[in-house]
């Protein structure tokens, strides 16, 4: 049973800057909440409530989000604004959090690898914050970890979350080949970090949701520094694809990539038009 989710959030969040200088991208709010907040509730609702972050300086925040702020809440006891905490009160109470550093940014394989010390020997989630996944049925249904959680039962192998993107965006994804198992399942082939349009082996991008077997820290570990000099993800993927399994899943829902200014905006319009539909919140 996977009960870890891993949250790496150590990265510099270049695309914001200035707004990323001395906070972090996952702090970025859509609406009232920040990115990360969002992204913990979707474990949560996969059942995972052992949260892990690999962080990194001017990280903080993050820690003070998922503690009680005693001063505040005395504030504001009583009021019409103690709702407003309600949501992630109810998170602090239902997890626990575990934080580990990242010293030198050197990719997301690498912070992964920095997250051996909370995961251990079993399987886990990961969740990239700044990808904001909606569950299917426009959020209504399940969760995009939640349908990876009912994969893996079944597979019991790592899986990635993909999503078809057009041509002229693979070089900003790493993007797979498979065999096709069924409409929304390939069992993964081949898999490209960044490639360009013409060097891209399909049009399907994996994005920030993944379950991962233990095994892959040992393939990380082994794994050289690839595009940019950093230790890829991918790279070692492909190695577990390899040797064993690999899955990838065309999840039910939609995601907005967060990371990007353009993305930003349309996630926080859309969560703007579902919440208020179009009226102005006082
Ligand atoms: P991104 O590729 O979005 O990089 O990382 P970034 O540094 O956050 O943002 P830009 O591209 O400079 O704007 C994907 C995820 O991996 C984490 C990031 O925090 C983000 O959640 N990450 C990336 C790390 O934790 N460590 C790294 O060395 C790189």
């Amino acid at each position: 049973m996977i009960k870890k989710c891993l949250f790496p959030v150590a990265g510099y969040g270049t695309r914001f800057l200035p707004a990323t200088k001395a906070m972090p991208k996952e702090m970025l709010p859509i609406l009232d909440k920040p990115l990360v907040q969002y992204g913990v509730e979707e474990a949560v609702a996969a059942g995972l409530t052992e949260i892990g972050f690999v962080t990194g300086r001017g990280k903080r925040s993050i820690e003070d989000h998922f503690d009680v702020s005693y001063e505040l809440e005395h504030q504001i006891a009583g009021t019409g604004k103690e709702q407003a905490l309600a949501g992630i009160r109810e998170l602090i109470d239902q997890c626990t959090f575990s934080y580990t550093r990242q010293i030198n940014m050197r990719g997301l394989g690498d912070a992964i690898l920095k997250g051996r010390t909370i995961i251990g020997d079993e399987p886990f989630a990961v969740v990239l914050a700044d990808d904001l996944c909606l569950g299917a049925d426009d959020g209504a249904g399940d969760g995009v970890l939640k349908q990876m959680v009912g994969l893996y039962n079944q597979f019991r192998c790592s899986i990635v979350a993909i999503e078809e993107v057009p041509a002229d965006q693979t070089h900003a994804y790493g993007v797979i080949a498979g065999e096709a198992i069924s409409d929304q399942l390939y069992r993964v082939t081949d898999m490209v970090e960044k490639p360009a349009p013409d060097k891209a082996p399909s049009n399907l991008a994996i994005i920030g949701r993944y379950i991962l077997t233990p095994d892959i820290f040992e393939l990380i570990e082994a794994t050289p520094p690839g595009k940019n000099g950093e230790l890829q993800i991918t790279d070692a993927l492909l190695a577990q694809a390899k040797r064993g399994c690999v899955m990838a899943y065309k999840f039910s829902g939609r995601r907005f990539d967060c990371g990007s200014v353009g993305g930003y905006v349309e996630a926080t319009n859309y969560y703007y038009q579902k919440k208020y539909g179009g009226g102005v919140e006082q």
